[in-house]
């Protein structure tokens, strides 16, 4: 097997970190390099271990390491040059205003840098396998938007840019103090953006990068869980299952009676709802999973005879048909709202939008002279008809 990338995602306290450190230690125990990363500003992996654990890998123990990515460290001085050229860069060639705020509140460099760990691990195979710890839902999903973000600032905005940059240069100098990014800057941007698009592939990749559902049996968690689910699909991320965490089960005696029965409906909703994913149920533990060994326990109820490395589900999100002479691109978006979508063509390009999140299609070639003229949404599978 490859390399892995496993991301675990969710609401904030239904267990993310504590699934993800269990899954790491039993993949350590099967002897397989692991790093369990935490993307979350606020850490709580050392917690989960008991151990403190700086922004550098720590040994934990044979064939396991842990880190909590420190923005500061990873931002080096020349990253923060880059971010005040670009915000600036933006604003002082009168380009489009919107774009320019637009940029600004870019889910930002800080996440970015989290993701540039990601590449180097990678590229360098420095483990069998990498767990990531992620923040609260809304926030991994801008982490994991952000490399498409990018590349659409990248591909409208950077080209024009560099030229006003070039035709200005020689008068600006001269009028103002504020220099203006040299070549060697443009050049550096560049490459970053290289890296997104790189990092953009290794974790929409389906035999590298799963991404997992942590949820609680609640009305909260499910909505959220259902809304992320969509959103992930639109941006082509492989989701490959869902966690239950914190099932109580008889044992927990009658006072927890409603609860079993409440915790039982949503727990019915979840197998109706995600059909193509796997679905695995954790049960509330009499004690805090903390240690390595009540983590190792932890992950033998979870996956009993899996692996976790394992892809649970094979389903893919997009797929481009040919159907009666007909192109059809068509689009799993499961749980998606209706009135919320809305799919248009511009210079172009295919743009799937939901709400405030903005899917950019680049399709392959013998779609590059098509244009989308009728889209159709039932059963939350989006056709798009291109002609
Ligand atoms: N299955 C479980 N049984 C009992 N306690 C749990 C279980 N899963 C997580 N916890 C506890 O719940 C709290 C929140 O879990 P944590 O993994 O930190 O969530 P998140 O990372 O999603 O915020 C922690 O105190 C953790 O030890
Ligand atoms: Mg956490």
């Amino acid at each position: 097997m490859g390399q892995r990338i496993l991301l675990y995602t969710g609401k904030g306290g239904v267990g993310k970190t504590s699934i993800a450190a269990s899954t790491a230690c039993s993949l350590a125990k099967m002897k397989r390099k692991t790093l369990v990363i935490s993307t979350d500003p606020a850490h709580s992996l050392g917690d989960a271990f008991g151990i403190d654990i700086g922004p550098k890998p720590k040994k934990m123990t044979e064939n396991l390491y842990a880190q909590e990515v420190s923005v500061n460290e990873a931002i080096n001085t020349h990253w923060n040059e880059l971010k005040g050229y670009l915000t600036g860069l933006f604003q002082t060639e009168g380009l489009d205003p919107i774009s320019a705020e637009e940029i600004a509140t870019l889910p930002g460099f800080d996440e970015a840098s989290q993701l540039l760990y990601l590449r180097q691990y990678y590229d360098e195979k420095t483990y069998d396998a990498v767990v990531i710890d992620s923040a609260p839902t809304g926030e991994s999903l801008k982490l994991l938007s952000f490399p498409e973000a990018m590349t659409w600032y990248m591909d409208k905005i950077f080209p024009m840019g560099r030229l006003a940059a070039r035709l200005v240069r020689p008068v600006w100098n001269t009028v103002s103090s504020m220099s203006i990014p040299d070549d060697e800057v443009f050049k550096s941007v560049e490459s970053l953006y290289e890296y997104l698009k790189r990092i953009r592939s290794i974790l929409s990749d389906p035999k590298i990068s799963t991404i997992r559902l942590v949820m609680n049996p609640d009305k909260m968690s499910l909505s959220e869980t259902k809304r992320a689910f969509t959103y992930l699909l639109l941006y082509g991320y492989p989701v490959d299952s869902v966690f239950v965490n914190k099932i109580y089960d008889e044992s927990t005696g009658s006072f927890f009676k409603g609860w079993r029965s409440n915790q039982g409906e949503i727990i019915k909703d979840v197998s109706d709802s995600f059909t193509d994913l796997r679905i695995f149920k954790v049960p509330m533990l009499k004690e805090e999973p903390i240690g390595i060994e009540k983590l190792q326990k932890m992950s033998d109820l979870i996956y009993s005879d899996s692996d976790p490395l394992d892809t649970f589900s094979k389903e893919k999100s997009i797929q481009f048909l040919k159907e009666n002479e007909k192109y059809i691109v068509r689009l799993k978006l499961p749980f998606a709202d209706k009135e919320k979508l809305e799919v248009f063509n511009k210079g172009g390009e295919l743009i799937v939008q939901l709400g405030n999140w903005k899917r950019v299609f680049y399709l392959p070639t013998v779609y590059s002279d098509k244009n989308p003229v009728k889209a159709e949404f039932n059963n939350g599978v989006l056709d798009i008809e291109m002609k």
